[in-house]
């Protein structure tokens, strides 16, 4: 997979991408980046990659020449001429990280996983122009509902959520029970010591019997998903994906307060 970032500072994608487990995915060549200065592709001396917007208010636009020529520098092709689409189609999907594109999910982060080459545009200012989001843009995506002051934050947190998936970065043990794998928020975790601030691990984690300590696991992620997101379970139920043991957990939950 090999992630291509446009951005007017690369600096910030660039320390995510030199560290940890994405540093050691890139070494063993699993990953490939490449971040692209916006700026080197402006036309003027003074590298201006912002313009006012057209009807007036405030803020400054993103202007559309340094950003084409940066999206073609590294392969994409305009989908549409002249309104009318062309016939190039590209492997590489192209990705606008805004706060008005649909909502990353872990759904989303997996279909994006199966992808060859990733492009993301980051905007800063008040945007970028809408003809280049219709000619170039494949999928606008937002993290959450809340504005950033610019999407390179953005791009890295979707780039994290999709690398960690894709075979060879992490055990896949390791991505079988973490929050929302199966529609579901994560079980508690305890490490040593035995006794912290008066607390001790539940004893079911210290018993060694296998099967308990899964029902127990498994029980806390109803917990915690009825009591933070419980709009997950109803989701998990138009999917078919609880289980008649967890269905009886629930209902044990919820009316025995047990
Ligand atoms: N840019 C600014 N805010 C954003 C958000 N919430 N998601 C994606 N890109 C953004």
């Amino acid at each position: 997979m090999k992630f291509h970032v446009l951005t007017l500072f690369p600096e910030i994608p660039r320390a995510f991408f030199e560290s940890s487990i994405m540093a050691k995915a890139v070494d063993k060549g699993i990953i490939a980046y490449d971040l692209v200065n916006i700026r080197d592709f402006a036309l003027d001396k003074h590298n201006t990659c912002d313009d006012s917007p057209y009807g007036g208010g405030a803020g400054m636009v993103m202007m559309t020449e340094p950003l084409v020529r940066a999206l073609e520098s590294v392969g994409v092709r305009s989908k549409k001429i002249g309104g009318k689409k062309t016939t190039g189609k590209s492997k590489k999907r192209v990705i606008y990280v805004t706060p008005s594109g649909k909502t990353l999910t872990q759904k989303l982060s997996y279909e994006l996983s199966r992808e060859e080459e990733l492009i993301f545009i980051c905007g800063r200012y008040e945007g970028i122009d809408q003809r280049v989001i219709d000619s170039y843009v494949d999928t606008e995506i937002s993290i959450g509902d809340y504005v950033l002051s610019s999407g390179e934050v953005a791009a890295t947190v979707i780039i994290d959520a999709v690398y960690r998936l894709i075979e060879g970065v992490i055990t896949a043990e390791s991505l079988q029970e973490e929050s929302f794998s199966d529609g579901l928020l994560e079980y508690p975790q305890y490490t040593r010591p035995e006794v912290f601030n008066g607390i001790k691990v539940p004893d079911v984690l210290l018993s060694g019997h296998h099967e308990n300590i899964r029902k127990w696991r498994l029980k806390k992620r109803l917990e915690k998903t009825l009591m933070v997101r419980p709009e997950l379970i109803t989701e998990c139920r138009k999917n078919g994906t609880l289980t008649t043991e967890a269905e009886k957990m629930i209902e044990q939950i919820l009316f025995s307060g047990d």
